[in-house]
């Protein structure tokens, strides 16, 4: 078993000639990313991360997860973008759907909050709420170490820890995960004597769950970070050594750029499963940041199926052409529902009983695939085995690697993101950061 991508559906808008014939635009993207000679090329740690990362690190990543569950009823993670939507879509994949309202000897981890990726005050006033009376610690992550929004959050939840536990002991329930020589954060971490964490310089945000980014929250909530890493070390070896026919990642790639040159611009991501919200949201941040610039790319939308086909639903199937779409889909469920006959057949469901709840999924999924098909959206299917580390790893590298090919086929740098400081410039100047006097004047003069 294996994660595998299939576009047999999607027959009638890409055909085997086409893709043939683009085998030797994506096999020359491949060798720019893999040989490193392309636009970002310092940005390319994660390609080697899953056969050569910091086992010293690695091995204190876990100690510190044990020390957090065993003095800790809360874990909260403070982050935002790259790296913020790995761990979360990680965790929520891994664990109970419940995960935090678990009774206590149930969950035998802490209950994990994520804080710092909006500048809600309604959101942390109530995680305060819920803090009340309990023992908790923090993992700061911010590789930049001045991003606004973990840096407000955490400036907050510092002073809740200090007041709780004292500096000394707060120092020892707050770990840093940033750059390993620069920074605020970096700073304020040796000064306090923080337990440190390292983004590594070669990785950018988006590519980062697979370092302590994503390792050390995913590792607090129960899950085996060595499949993890297994996992994305299979997806690895697949992606770098199968040949193109038969490669997941670069027929995604191919795929993809066929369908946008067809005037395809926005791949929706659709889940069956509502544990798999953030991997289509850390999924969207991957391809979004690294392909939107220089006026380009496909734009990456995801809905919540079935929920969202009685909303978005009818769009996909009869609003504007503009879409493809990409199912990934959980061949096996781990919860087996089977429905059971009533006496009186009010609802007119007794045609089902019997059948588990997951095949009634199954047949939603099928159905839909061929409904917005003949709707003319090509649907492609990723399909995950089963919800477990291992399969995440796969899954995880599947997309990093597509996506870096995906961008080099579209001529933009997959790797930077220039585009995110603008929204910044205007903020800091809003708010009257010392150096932004004259933007402020004119921005003020245009609201
Ligand atoms: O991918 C990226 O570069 C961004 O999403 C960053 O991860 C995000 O802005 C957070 O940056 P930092 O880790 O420096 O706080």
């Amino acid at each position: 078993k294996e994660v595998t991508f299939d576009y047999s559906k999607a027959a009638g808008f890409v055909s085997a000639e086409e893709m043939a014939n683009f085998k030797t635009t994506v096999m020359a993207a491949r060798d720019t990313l893999v040989e490193k000679t392309g636009a970002g090329n310092d940005y390319l740690g994660w390609i080697d991360l899953p056969v050569d990362y910091d086992q010293e690190e690695f091995a204190r990543i876990k100690k510190a997860a044990a020390k957090i569950q065993g003095d800790s009823d809360v874990l909260l993670v403070v982050g935002i973008g790259g790296s913020y939507l790995g761990a979360r879509a990680a965790i929520e994949f891994l664990s109970h759907s419940f995960y935090n309202v678990l009774p206590k000897g149930v969950r035998k981890t802490p209950e994990i909050y994520f804080v710092g990726n909006s500048i809600s005050s309604k959101y942390i006033r109530d995680l305060q709420q819920v803090l009340e009376g309990k023992d908790f610690s923090i993992n700061i992550i911010s590789k930049s170490g001045t991003t606004t929004e973990p840096a407000i959050a955490f400036r907050v939840f510092k002073e809740m820890l200090v007041n709780k536990y004292g500096k000394d002991e707060a120092s020892k329930r707050i770990y840093a995960t940033t750059d390993k020589a620069r920074g605020a954060l970096k700073n304020l971490a040796d000064q306090e004597g923080y337990e440190e964490f390292v983004v590594p310089d070669d990785v950018g945000g988006r590519y980062s769950v697979l370092t302590a980014v994503g390792l050390l929250p995913i590792a607090v909530s129960g899950a085996n970070i060595d499949k993890l890493m297994e996992g994305a070390a299979s997806g690895r070896k697949k992606a770098l050594e199968l040949p193109y026919e038969t490669n997941a990642a670069l027929q995604y790639a191919a795929v993809r750029n066929i369908l946008l040159r067809k005037g395809k611009q926005v791949e929706i991501t659709a889940n069956y499963e509502p544990s798999l919200h953030y991997v289509s949201e850390w999924w969207k941040q991957l391809f979004g940041e690294s392909e939107g610039k220089d006026r380009r790319g496909i734009f990456p939308a995801s809905v919540d199926l079935t929920t969202d086909l009685h909303s978005m639903g009818q769009f996909i199937q009869d609003g504007a052409r503009i879409m493809f779409e990409t199912v990934i889909n959980v061949e096996e469920s781990p919860a087996e529902i089977l429905l059971q006959k009533e006496e009186v057949d009010t609802d007119g469901m007794n045609y089902l009983a019997g059948k588990s709840v997951d095949f009634v999924n199954k047949s939603a999924m099928n159905g839909t695939i061929l409904a917005h098909t003949d709707g003319d959206v090509p649907n492609l299917l990723v399909t995950v085995p089963e919800q477990n580390e291992f399969y995440l790893g796969e899954l995880f590298y599947f997309y990093e690697f597509a996506c870096g090919v995906s961008g080099y086929i579209l001529g933009i740098n997959p790797f930077n993101q220039p585009g995110v400081e603008s929204y910044k410039r205007n903020m800091f100047a809003l708010l009257g950061k010392p150096g932004y006097e004259e933007q402020r004047e004119a921005l003020l003069k245009r609201l």
